[in-house]
């Protein structure tokens, strides 16, 4: 049973049960908090919550899909026989259509019916009745009753508790279908989990990571209608599905295994395969690799890989594996194969020096680890992969307190500069080369705090920093928000912007611990790792502030300071991401 099959099997099942069909979103999101889509159910969460109407939008009540997704979280352990970076995810979703019989029935009867498989258990959610959140009692008796031979496990929070993705949504309780191959048994491997069926029933309005602290007093709420979403990898299906015994011998990684020089270990073969795959979807959406955010996970993706002079070729077998499902990646090659080849030129110039030096070690601790990164740009992965046993004492966390070491070393010495009289100033925000041209970059710098309050007072909190750069010459502020700005929003918060600096408020600066800067309504720029103790800067009154933000500085001491504010370009930067540009008079 091939992918296509798989995939053809799934959308004629739920198309057959009253759902519509909808195309997989961009691996880069409208939600702000998030770097890139993670499951299938991110581009309907405004349908749980009650913001989008799914029978306007859609015509009926359920959709499904296959979605594109991209999560980070397991990337050092890509390389085994499961973990990816990049995967495709079957779902079907309800916005008050259906509830737990029905998504239980069906996936219970597209899995043993449509496939063929055996179900070896499935789990369901143990309750947490501190949190006020019962054990999930009916799905247990809904899989009892579809067969009464089924084993059922009760699982925690953290394993059978969905979301929410980013900074708050929709979540609830889980039921996990769990399968396994003669093959994978015989070889004494364990069950897979292939779908994750999620019982949306609550709201909650901070991040999953505070939801399981048990220390936050943010409260689930229900939702006013209970939605379903279902999250099942095409990989892992394939694999039970094709009777492999991993993912990476399934057909959607054979033929780009297979294009791959014989002298690479299976687990260099599998890093290879997994890297490339997600390199051409990430170029495929516009992602160039750069040193920031998006970029920056992708730029890591290659070097990893061109360290090991990998040719071009492996971009073709990709776009080739996936050409009938995503035609752009066909239409788009040259552009790919260019991004590929732009990359590579620029890691042969400066990381090929790293890789010599790092063969001069004899042993690679975090500090030396570090350092071959701040010279040579050589990452963690491939520091790791290369050094091998000289890196045996290496880990992650002690890397990634190295480099926060050093951005807080770089954030104070930004600030002295600043104080002092060099006034040469580059805070990675801000460029300044001269004293003239730092006043006006600061007049900017200001101007951008107004600017991104105005755009959520007249576009919503939905609008978040997506990146800042200012020189002397104008301010350029990019914001995750999903479409293109009309003329008259783009005057009404130039106006409004104009407003703020025509009342002269007072801007205040006040050193605060993070979680107090938070809690007193300051916005963070989440991409950033910030340190215990923050700078918090306030426009206006304390109690009723036009805006208020955690940031280094500088900024001019009232608003009429800053001038006239005009925007001069409005256009987007990538899905989801708009950019500004203005200038002060
Ligand atoms: N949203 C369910 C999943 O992705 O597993």
């Amino acid at each position: 049973m091939n992918h296509k099959i798989i995939r053809k099997k799934f959308k004629d099942f739920f198309e057959a049960r009253g759902h519509k069909w909808v195309t997989s979103s961009s691996l880069l999101p409208d939600d702000p908090s998030v770097l890139f889509t993670t499951a299938g159910m991110q581009q309907f969460k405004p349908y749980y919550t009650g913001q989008a109407d799914p029978i306007k939008d859609f015509g009926l009540l359920n959709t499904t899909s296959i979605q594109k997704s991209m999560r980070t979280s397991d990337i050092d352990e890509v390389g085994d026989e499961s973990h990816l970076t990049f995967f495709e995810m079957l779902g079907n979703f309800s916005f008050g259509g259906y509830w737990k019989k029905e998504a239980i029935k069906w996936g219970h009867e597209f899995i043993t019916k449509e496939l063929g498989l055996k179900i070896d258990y499935v789990s369901v959610f143990e309750g947490l009745p501190s949190a006020g959140i019962p054990a999930d009692d009916e799905s247990e008796e809904i899989w009892k009753s579809i067969d009464p031979g089924i084993s059922v496990k009760k699982a925690n929070i953290h394993d059978n508790f969905w979301g929410p993705t980013g900074n708050e949504g929709p979540c609830g309780p889980t039921t996990e279908i769990y399968v396994n191959s003669a093959l994978r048994q015989a070889q004494g491997k364990p069950p897979v989990e292939v779908w994750n069926i999620v019982f949306n029933e609550f709201f909650y309005p901070g991040s999953r990571e505070e939801l399981l602290s048990g220390k936050s007093d943010k409260k689930l709420t229900k939702l006013k209608t209970l939605g379903i979403d279902t999250g099942m990898g095409l990989e892992r299906l394939a694999m039970v599905a094709q009777k492999k015994k991993n993912i990476f011998e399934t057909d959607l990684f054979e033929p780009i295994m297979n294009s791959l020089p014989n002298h690479f270990d299976l687990r260099t073969k599998r890093i290879i395969a997994d890297h490339s795959r997600t390199i051409v979807f990430l170029a495929g959406e516009g992602i160039l690799p750069s040193n920031k955010d998006r970029g920056y996970i992708m730029r890591r993706l290659m070097r990893r890989i061109m360290a090991l002079n990998i040719p071009k070729d492996i971009i073709d077998a990709v776009i080739d594996t996936y050409a009938d499902q995503y035609p752009e990646l066909m239409v788009k090659r040259n552009e790919i194969l260019g991004v590929y080849s732009d990359e590579l030129t620029k890691f042969n110039k400066t990381l090929r020096g790293g890789l010599n030096e790092l063969k001069r070690l004899e042993k690679v601790d975090a500090p030396q680890a570090f350092k071959l990164y701040e010279s040579f740009g050589l990452p963690y992965e491939l520091i790791k992969d290369f050094a091998k046993d000289k890196a045996k004492g290496l880990n992650r966390e002690a890397f990634d307190e190295e480099f926060r070491k050093h951005q807080e070393k770089s954030r104070a010495g930004a600030e002295k500069k600043f104080g002092g009289h060099g006034l040469l100033l580059d805070t990675g925000e801000l460029k300044a080369g001269n004293e003239e041209e730092l006043k006006k970059a600061t007049r900017l710098h200001t101007a951008t705090h107004l600017l991104h309050a105005s755009l959520r007072k007249i576009l919503g909190n939905e609008v978040k920093q997506a990146g800042s750069d200012i020189t002397s010459e104008r301010l350029r502020f990019d914001f995750n928000f999903p479409r293109k700005l009309t003329p008259e929003e783009i005057k009404n918060v130039e106006d409004l912007t104009n407003e703020a600096v025509g009342k002269d408020y007072k801007v205040t600066k006040k050193e605060m611990a993070y979680e107090d800067a938070i809690k007193s309504g300051a916005l963070a720029f989440f991409k950033l790792k910030y340190p215990a103790k923050v700078n918090v800067y306030t426009v206006g009154p304390e109690d009723s502030f036009f805006s208020r933000e955690l940031c280094g500085g500088p900024h001019v001491s009232h608003t009429a300071e800053v001038g006239k504010i005009k925007i001069s370009k409005e256009e987007a930067v990538s899905a989801g991401v708009r950019r500004i540009r203005a200038i002060v008079d």
